[in-house]
């Protein structure tokens, strides 16, 4: 009985015990090993800019107006991104100070992450500086900061919802910078950095796909029912909301309903269906839906029907 239970499990710490290896054998520090600067034109080309998928919005702005789209677009990305980091830091601490065995391969492992992730946030604060983006975010308003430090340490108390978080917060952008590094046209420090970030963040997602089972199985109904039901909504969230509406303001455009209008689009959303699936096969795995049938929220979430399978493009969005 101890050999069946017991082998699993070995075989999770021993794939976590090789994520320490890989990171410890290859750090890279971005001060040195991702030097250079963003240029001064248009870093991402049109094709990768959300306003792209509004074609007729998108024909009428100048040059110009498509350099700054594209450095505000950006630079909310990048913000985000070291917000997001954060916020995966003080879970990954919360998560070590509660850990009763301090030897746990993981909470090695939880130490080589966030080690990775001060340097990615040191790196996007430098291309922050170079980018100067001016856009005010709306969502960054008291009320909502407030909200914030009342939910997230709620989430941080659930590790499956927060490992949830933490894989919808790193699929997202992987996706963003496998576009941006593989199309020809982006700036090429922007590459570089892509390049770098995806090669260790993919470290990050095969450590919480891994985490992920055994987090389900140790979770109580609340949880549960929070992950079924309200997952979705905060991976939607995740990726509607990396562009933020302010970004549209600074080309003259109302912030709101053209962030609205863009969110809606086949294309945005065919893209967040790409960007958000891989989020949905811990969750079929795991046999998280009750009778085998996702919710209709992950369903919208991901492009897939009742029973998980993908949806042609068409009819999903
Ligand atoms: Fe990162
Ligand atoms: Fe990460």
């Amino acid at each position: 009985m101890a050999t069946t239970m017991d082998a699993p499990s070995k075989t999770v710490e021993q794939r976590i015990e090789r994520l320490s290896t890989a990171s410890l054998n290859r750090i890279l520090e971005p001060d040195v090993d991702v030097p250079g600067e963003v240029g001064p034109g248009q870093v991402l080309p049109d094709e990768l800019l959300t306003l792209h998928d509004l074609p007729d919005v998108f024909a009428t702005l100048t040059p110009d107006q498509k350099r700054t789209l594209a450095r505000e677009e950006f630079g909310s990305i990048v913000e985000t991104g070291v917000r997001f980091e954060s916020v995966l830091m003080a879970g990954f601490s919360m998560e070590i100070v509660g850990r009763a065995d301090l030897t746990d391969p993981r909470v090695t492992y939880l130490l080589h992450e966030m080690g990775e992730e001060t340097r990615h946030s040191r790196l996007f604060v430098r291309l922050l500086t170079q980018i100067t983006p001016r856009a005010k975010n709306p969502l960054d308003r008291p009320a909502l900061r407030l909200l914030e430090r009342i939910v997230l340490p709620f989430l941080m108390s659930m590790p499956a919802m927060f490992c949830l978080l933490v894989l919808s917060g790193e699929e997202v952008p992987d996706l963003l910078q496998k576009l941006a590094s593989e199309h020809p046209d982006t700036d090429p420090m922007i590459k570089a950095v892509s390049k770098y970030h995806r090669q260790e963040e993919a470290r990050h997602l095969a450590f919480a796909r891994l985490l992920f089972p055994e987090q389900w199985a140790a979770a109580g109904p609340l949880q549960r029912f929070l992950i079924r039901h309200l997952g979705s909504g905060i991976a939607i969230g995740m990726f509607d909301t990396i562009v933020h509406p302010g970004v549209y303001g600074t080309v003259g455009l109302p912030t709101w309903a053209t962030w609205r209008a863009v969110n809606r689009t086949p294309g945005r959303t065919a893209m967040r269906h790409r960007a958000l699936r891989p989020l949905l096969n811990p969750l079929l795995e795991a046999k998280a839906f009750r009778g085998g049938r996702v919710p209709k929220g992950w369903r919208l979430a991901a492009g897939v029907d009742r029973h998980g399978r993908d949806l042609p493009s068409a009819a999903a969005a």
